[in-house]
């Protein structure tokens, strides 16, 4: 099986991921809750989890590092507390829905949205269009840092930049870049960084973290147990328990440990290098055949390692099918639970394939997806998948 779906979620992890998490399971007891050895252990995992991350996205302290269960989590965390009935905010056309449904929630309950159009062509968003929907009233700015469609990346320190002299909060959706992007909460102006855990950072489904910004006050989503101040009817409001109830996923928590220590060792820039030359293997094999449209920005290298492409005459579902069935190629087709970007492109009835590279794949894995659109795009499409049959 060739995997090309890190996009989604990240299957080949560094071996030490799997094994942290095996040995957490019998040894870890429950953070925050006690003081035996069990219990004081779990606790210094976690503890070094937000060391690590704060290091890597320059949050500048640990204890604003809150473990969530993945990015949807952090950014409806960070959304529903955050913006308020009668709040303006800005976002894009690019966004996947775990930005826009908590933003049409909150536009239900009063906020006030501006959607910045993406171009129709290439799903690049203008960060001067994006500054240029500021008003008085805007509360922050949402926005993913790369698109889960096209790849394309922002310049999340214009904005953030901006954001932070005129008052306004700007909460980030890392979850294509981050373990792939240098990303420095305090130098880009970032109040709120949303990022999984199970993706480019080589942790298991079911972890993320939500890292806030000192002077950023986000209303807790989930309150209750605490492991402190237990006789008080209101959830602690120190960070990072503040916006943490219940017991953590720290077997999950574990492994985030290790993919963390990966990301760390290997160096951010050496991981981005080796995805996008990847990908600019399938996209230069690809883009030029007949009937295959590649989406998103090619002209730079400053993008996520995402190729996505249809084929003339084909349903995105029916190729990404032929692809695991016959090639043994996994990819994502459809919507990509971004419904703007496919309604801006056009794709919203056949929908996409996408190819997403990691790391871990290699050019031989590479070659043998590109010969393989190569054969579709060959076939006879006038008589549909019966000619090939
Ligand atoms: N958001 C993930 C993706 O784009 C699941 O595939």
């Amino acid at each position: 099986m060739i995997y090309l779906d890190s996009a989604a979620t990240s299957l080949h992890k560094p071996p030490q991921v799997a094994q942290a998490a095996a040995d957490a399971i019998v040894q870890l007891g429950n953070a925050g809750r006690g003081a035996h050895e069990a219990t004081l252990s779990a606790g210094r995992v976690v503890y070094e989890v937000r060391e690590k991350l704060s290091e890597l996205f320059g949050v500048g302290d640990p204890m604003r590092v809150c473990m969530m269960f993945n990015a949807t989590d952090a950014l409806n965390t960070a959304i529903a507390g955050l913006i308020r009935p009668g709040d303006h905010v800005v976002t894009t056309e690019a966004e996947h829905n775990s930005v826009l449904r908590p933003l049409y929630r909150a536009q239900r309950q009063g906020a006030q949205l501006t959607i910045v159009p993406m171009d129709k062509r290439t799903g690049r968003v203008r960060e001067a269009d994006i500054l240029a929907a500021i008003r008085p009233d805007t509360r922050a700015v949402v926005c993913a840092h790369a698109s889960n469609v096209t790849g394309n990346v922002i310049d999340i320190e214009t904005i953030g930049t901006y954001c932070r002299a005129h008052g306004v909060l700007f909460v980030v959706d890392a979850a294509q870049s981050a373990g792939t992007f240098a990303i420095d909460m305090q130098r880009m102006g970032i109040s709120a960084l949303c990022v999984p855990g199970h993706k480019g950072l080589f942790g298991p489904q079911g972890t993320g973290a939500l890292c806030v910004a000192h002077g950023v006050h986000i209303a807790p989503l989930r309150v209750g147990g605490s492991g402190v101040h237990s006789f008080s009817h209101e959830h602690p409001t120190d960070y990072p328990t503040a916006l943490e109830a219940g017991t953590l996923n720290t077997p999950g928590i574990a492994a985030l440990s290790a993919g963390l220590d990966f990301i760390l060792k290997t160096g951010i820039t050496a991981i981005h290098a080796r995805e996008i030359a990847l990908a600019r293997i399938l996209y230069d094999g690809v883009h030029e055949l007949d009937g295959v449209r590649v989406y998103g920005d090619w002209t730079t290298d400053r993008r996520a390692a995402i190729v996505t492409w249809s084929l003339t005459g084909w349903d995105s579902g029916e190729v990404s099918d032929i692809l695991m069935q016959e090639y043994g190629i996994c990819t994502r087709a459809g919507a990509h639970c971004a419904p703007l970007v496919h309604r801006a492109f056009g794709t919203g009835k056949g929908g996409l394939v996408r190819f997403s590279l990691s790391y871990f794949n290699t050019e031989e894995e590479v070659h043998a997806a590109l010969d393989a659109v190569t054969e579709l795009a060959q076939e006879d499409t006038t008589c549909g998948r019966k000619s090939h049959d």
